[in-house]
């Protein structure tokens, strides 16, 4: 059999189509740096300018010779990829090397424990699972505690002391021993409810089974609502509301308490949330950097409420913001740290949520698993990438946010050039956003239509690719806002480059000139 390059119809086939219609199912061949390689109809290689970047994954450009070196390497020396279940776990170095820059930017002394899966996707599952046995075991703990103090007041009734007459009538019984086995059913049919999680509106945390319902889209995220538990999702500029939520959904556990020489019934406050999940620059939302009283009203619910917070940096994460951490900038200090992407180097693929040592639960180790997780290469190379990122007293940093500062100026000079085109540029570091006003109330009939089905920006993103050569791509719950991550390496010539190329769109849109956008199959 021979392995020729496939025709689409086995895999892609509906989404590669869909990208043909503007022109965006290109085929690369090679990548290098912020470059990406494809070879026109006559032979030629033709280099794109990547502002998508792996969706973010790639800090420091494509295939970075350092990490390629490395890679080679430790191919070369037939490292142990594979050594499930032995004394050495290769994610011990990351997460040790993690440690020290929590401790650096977020000013925490206590230890974080990694849990290592292998996308960013996966790695928020993992999450949910330590956050719902965390709860687990709260609620054993707490219904410990109401068997020890039923325990107490049967002896008190053993003792000649009665049962307050509202607590029997509350339950419906007309003894003590009945009041407990009413007590303990009712607290193991509470106890079995499904924990509910909070997150923000608009934000994205991921596409599979559990995650997908914490991801605010409800085009991605409804089809599959009764897989798995449901989220509350709290507006990012009025977090304050989650107390109101919380209240809403406040389940108690019955108690029992010896009181003023009777047993009464008392109420214990049912851990009913697993987690609030937070992105510190909302990626997907259309990159929208949290404000420090937003972060401020995170923690003060989670206080609380005692509900862990879970900071989400697998896109803004590895140095992107112009800190390691976005959640340094905002002064967010969360209970479980998640990382993926970058972490990779941009050739492997893992994911890791680190946990706050008073949070976490080690039995959690005999429970999760993962074939790949943490395995020998990847780890290694997440290890290098930190290596690089650090070196020169964390230099890549600096880098990220003086390239950053340059190139948001550079888009906000162009949105400010066209007011009636932009609405708006936002992020931080190399995460940013500009977005375009909307095309819902357009004269023109194809750009409503383009608004409508909310693809407006692949048009815009056809005409850069074909016209400019530059690849970029709006984000994925706001349709109208493109997304420019680059890597560090991102020359001012590129910036202005992309600035310039802006301009044009922004005098076509201005035109209302749907024909200058338009194009399909013009794809290599
Ligand atoms: C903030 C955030 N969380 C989770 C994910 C999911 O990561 P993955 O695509 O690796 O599953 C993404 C991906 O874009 C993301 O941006």
């Amino acid at each position: 059999m021979s392995l020729s390059p496939g025709a689409p119809e086995f895999a892609d086939s509906h989404l590669i189509g869909m990208l043909d219609g503007f022109g965006l199912a290109v085929k690369y061949v090679r990548a290098e740096g912020n470059t990406l390689y494809h070879v026109d109809g006559e032979g030629r290689e033709i280099g794109v300018l990547d502002l998508a970047s792996g969706f973010g994954s790639l800090i420091l450009g494509h295939n970075n010779p350092h990490i390629v070196e490395h890679a080679k390497r430790l191919l070369d020396e037939r490292v142990a990829v594979h050594a499930q279940f032995s004394g050495y776990s290769f994610g011990i170095d990351v997460a040790a090397a993690l440690n020290r820059i929590i401790r650096r930017e977020l000013g925490t002394d206590e230890k974080f424990y990694g849990l290592f899966g292998n996308s960013g996707a996966e790695a928020v599952e993992i999450a949910i699972k330590h956050a719902e046995m965390d709860r687990g075991m709260r609620i054993t703990e707490l219904l410990e505690t109401i068997d020890g103090n039923l325990e107490k007041a049967a002896e008190a009734v053993r003792g000649g002391t009665p049962v307050a007459q509202d607590a029997l009538r509350a339950l419906g019984v007309d003894s003590f021993e009945a009041l407990a086995a009413e007590v303990r059913r009712r607290n193991t049919e509470t106890s079995l409810r499904q924990p509910l999680f909070l997150a923000l509106e608009g934000g994205f945390h991921g596409k599979l089974v559990s995650s997908i319902q914490l991801t605010y889209n409800s085009d991605f995220r409804t089809p599959f609502r009764a897989l798995a538990a449901q989220a509350r999702f709290v507006p990012s500029d009025q977090v304050e509301l989650a107390a109101k939520i919380v209240e809403e959904e406040r389940v108690a556990l019955l108690d029992v308490v010896v009181r003023d020489g009777a047993v009464h019934l008392a109420e214990q406050d049912f851990p009913v949330f697993g987690a609030f999940f937070a992105e510190p620059i909302m990626g997907e939302a259309g990159i929208k950097p949290l404000s420090a009283e937003t972060v401020r009203a995170l923690r003060e619910v989670c206080d609380a409420t005692g509900i862990p917070l879970v900071a989400d940096e697998i896109q803004s994460g590895m140095g992107r913001s112009g800190t390691f951490f976005a959640s340094a900038h905002c002064g967010l200090v969360p209970d479980y740290i998640i990382l993926a992407k970058a972490l990779g180097g941009g050739i492997a693929k893992t994911g890791v949520v680190l946990v706050r040592e008073s949070r976490y639960r080690q039995d959690f180790e005999l429970l999760h698993t993962s074939t790949f997780g943490k395995d020998g290469f990847s780890s290694r190379i997440a290890l290098k990438l930190l290596e690089l990122l650090e070196a020169d007293d964390g230099a890549a940093y600096r880098q990220a946010a003086e390239r950053g500062a340059k190139a948001k100026a550079a888009m906000e000079a162009v949105a400010a050039e066209f007011p009636d085109v932009f609405k708006e540029v936002r992020g931080r570091g190399l995460m940013l956003g500009i977005q375009f006003h909307g095309q819902e109330n357009s004269g023109n009939e194809v750009f409503r239509e383009w608004a409508e089905h909310h693809v407006f920006a692949f048009a815009v993103a056809g005409y850069l690719l074909h016209e400019k050569q530059i690849r970029i791509f709006s984000t994925a719950s706001s349709p109208d806002t493109l997304r420019f991550e680059p890597s560090i390496h991102i020359t001012d010539e590129e910036i202005d480059r992309f600035a310039e190329a802006l301009r044009d769109v922004a005098r076509i849109v201005r035109a209302q000139d749907s024909d200058a956008l338009a194009r399909t199959g013009t794809s290599s």
